[in-house]
């Protein structure tokens, strides 16, 4: 009968990290309207339909950050410091505001649910330790949201979200996907 011989090396220490997602809903209005600034408004309206017209959403987002569980807190992110970060990041910026007019973020981009998406990612990130920010779902209504998870070079990592649709738009690679259909056009004016 075999037996195993033990390994004569260094035992490692057994401490494997355990990793987490941590997440936050929080919610918002805004106005807005889609229309690209290069077409008329006869081009927009046949582009975005009733859309290109003045209409507001109410808003909710899904904030995912992901870390290790510290041993000592045992938290993967202080939730004061998330609520403080969707505050300055989403909710001050965005909150009862005109997105194509109150926000200068989108004086050149379509004020779409993608876009919007990634003004939060991309304003979440000046607040959130490098490489903590997993994901943002973003509800334009029950039936319709947007996932941005910035720069995934891995299409597949959507797989598991249920969502049906993903773009990787150049040259940034950002990856979205989103339950309804995109037109390109919308990315960007
Ligand atoms: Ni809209």
């Amino acid at each position: 009968m075999q037996t195993l011989e033990a390994s004569e090396g260094p035992k490692a220490e057994a401490s494997p990290l355990k990793m987490a997602t941590f997440s936050r809903i929080d919610t918002f209005s805004a106005s807005h309207r889609l229309a690209c600034k290069s077409l008329s408004d006869t081009e927009n309206e046949k582009l975005f339909g009733p859309c290109s017209r003045k209409h507001g959403h109410n808003y909710k987002v899904v904030v995912t950050v992901c870390g290790e569980i510290d041993p000592i807190s045992g938290m993967v992110i202080d939730l004061k410091d998330l609520k403080a970060y969707l505050k300055e990041a989403v909710t001050d910026p965005l909150d009862k505001k005109d997105l194509d007019t109150d926000v200068p973020y989108f004086a050149n981009v379509v004020s779409t649910t993608e876009n919007l998406a990634v003004f939060i990612w991309e304003n979440l990130q000046k607040h959130l330790p490098a490489k903590t920010l997993h994901k943002i779902k973003l509800y334009e209504t029950d039936e319709i949201s947007v996932v941005y998870r910035g720069d995934a070079p891995d299409p597949s990592a959507f797989a598991a979200e249920g969502d049906q649709r993903e773009l990787l738009s150049s040259p940034k690679k950002s990856a979205i996907t989103s339950q309804y259909f995109i037109c390109p056009a919308r990315f960007s004016v």
